[in-house]
């Protein structure tokens, strides 16, 4: 998917060589990450995005003291004002704001008072804006998804590995208390050899506004210039796309579990989507047969089922399914040759631990005994986040990667492979569920990269 705006700016970027100044080894690659003596007392941050996710972020980055907002961006003032009150609310200097179009960024870029920017704009800006940011030498932090073409996940990586700036998908699930109890078992050894893993994004976003409380009426059914914050954008994808189109909220935290990258990699992947009949529904029966959205031809399935083989002989499921009436889950389950778990129902069965064969049990007990050291740490500071607090989480690690100037604990790897199961799903179905090979995108260097995330304070 392409937007206009979008295609002339990457076309002069391609003229002019570079979207932003090209500052070479600024920082060490990822693997000769260790804290180095420059490390920072404060971050400064930029944010490119400050619509409802980036807001979010603002907020969490406004309860520290270790960091100074000194630039935002937007191109729609409202953004601006409401991220300006919040910012004035909090005593806080106000920060410079770049509003004029939708290459302002390039101008805030050039800014030497930023050590890290925060991405959070519509998908198709991502890649874009953290490979303007890495080339000028700043700290990129990229919503999720991080990429939505295959070129564009080898675009973040190339750029990573010319310019030794970092990019950190900011997976936020990653740091959700349950999945990483989970994977402290699993590298105490509880779950055996792992063998298995089922995630997904079960979230029904029919009525897409996000709007953080402000009334709107038409979500779901208008979209495009008419519609509100995400469904401006969001809904779009639904139309052009017939894939996976948002798989790292699940496969983050399954990629920890397996070590991708780290030991282990995705070989290749098929994908299957149902019919597509939710959205067209959701236009007619809130809308009426006559409301001019129901004459769209919506490309993207229902259910949109991939399935991944490992390398080191895993299978991965991802469910993808925002458009049926049905409550929230990311339907997790973690399984290996002594045991499972799963995230619907919250239970357990562990061969010989147990108390009886064949019966599940409650979580709780094992939430507690094996909860992750980060969340015994900082659960009272993760108190006031969004999304049970995991957003204070994927934060706080990208400014203590900055701080400690060291590579992010979830890097431009992770946000290249798992950000691509997008594009390869759409290749899959089009090709009647056909497998697709899934690039290496560490060109090797998975075999040997240690497992890094959740294991030092800094992550
Ligand atoms: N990790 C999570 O839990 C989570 C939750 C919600 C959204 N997200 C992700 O965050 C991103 C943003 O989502 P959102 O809900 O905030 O959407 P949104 O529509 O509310 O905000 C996007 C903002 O980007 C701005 N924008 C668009 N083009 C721009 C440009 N060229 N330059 C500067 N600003 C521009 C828009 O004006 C808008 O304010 C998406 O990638 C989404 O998938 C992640």
């Amino acid at each position: 998917m392409d937007t206009p705006s979008r295609r002339e700016f990457l076309r002069k970027a391609a003229l002019t060589g570079a979207a932003a100044p090209f500052i070479p080894g600024l920082l060490q690659p990822a693997s000769a990450a260790g804290r180095a003596p420059a490390a920072l007392s404060k971050v400064r941050l930029g944010f490119i995005g400050v619509g409802s996710r980036g807001r979010s972020h603002v907020q969490q980055a406004l309860y520290r003291d270790d960091v100074e907002i000194t630039a935002i961006c937007d191109v729609d003032p409202e953004a601006i004002s409401r991220t300006n009150a919040m910012i004035q609310k909090a005593g806080r200097k106000p920060p410079v704001a770049y509003t004029k179009g939708n290459e302002a960024f390039l101008e805030m870029l050039k800014r030497d008072d930023m050590d890290g920017v925060v991405i959070a704009t519509p998908w198709e800006w991502h890649t874009p804006m953290a490979v303007a940011t890495m080339k000028a030498g700043k700290y990129a932090g990229l919503e999720v998804s991080a990429t939505v073409t295959l070129k564009e996940s080898w675009d973040l990586v190339n750029t990573f590995e010319k310019t030794g700036s970092h990019c950190m998908i900011l997976e936020n699930v990653c740091y959700r208390r349950d999945v990483m109890a989970v994977l402290n078992m699993i590298r105490q050894g509880l779950f055996g050899e792992m063998t298995y893993a089922h995630c997904g994004y079960e979230h029904d976003l029919r009525d897409i506004k996000f709007n953080d409380g402000k009334k709107y009426a038409g979500g779901g059914v208008e979209f495009g210039a008419k519609g509100y914050a995400e469904a401006r954008w969001r809904t779009q994808h639904s139309v052009d796309r017939n894939g996976d189109l948002y798989p790292t909220h699940g496969l983050g935290p399954v990629a920890h579990w397996l070590n991708i990258n780290r030991g282990n990699r995705f070989l290749h992947l098929t994908s299957m989507a149902t019919k597509s009949r939710g959205l067209h529904k959701y236009v007619v029966d809130h809308g009426g047969p006559n409301h001019p959205n129901a004459k769209v031809n919506f490309k993207l399935g229902d259910i949109v089922t991939t399935m991944i083989q490992c390398a080191n002989g895993e299978n991965i499921v991802i469910m993808h399914d925002t458009n049926s009436p049905r409550p929230y889950s990311l339907g997790f389950r973690a399984q290996g040759t002594q045991g499972l778990w799963m995230d619907d129902g919250d239970t357990i069965y562990l061969e010989g631990v147990s108390p009886k064969p064949h019966q599940w049990e409650p979580f709780a007990p094992y939430q507690e005994k094996y909860d992750h050291p980060l969340w015994k740490q900082h659960a009272r500071s993760a108190e006031n986040a969004g999304h049970g607090g995991i957003d204070f989480f994927v934060l706080r690690a990208f400014i203590e990667s900055i701080k400690a100037q060291v590579a992010p604990p979830i890097d431009v790897y992770d946000a290249a492979a798992w950000s691509a199961i997008s594009p390869l799903s759409e290749q899959s179905i089009a090709q009647g569920s056909k497998p697709v090979e899934v690039p290496d995108f560490t060109r090797g260097k998975w075999k040997n990269n240690p497992p890094i995330f959740g294991l030092n304070e800094v992550y």
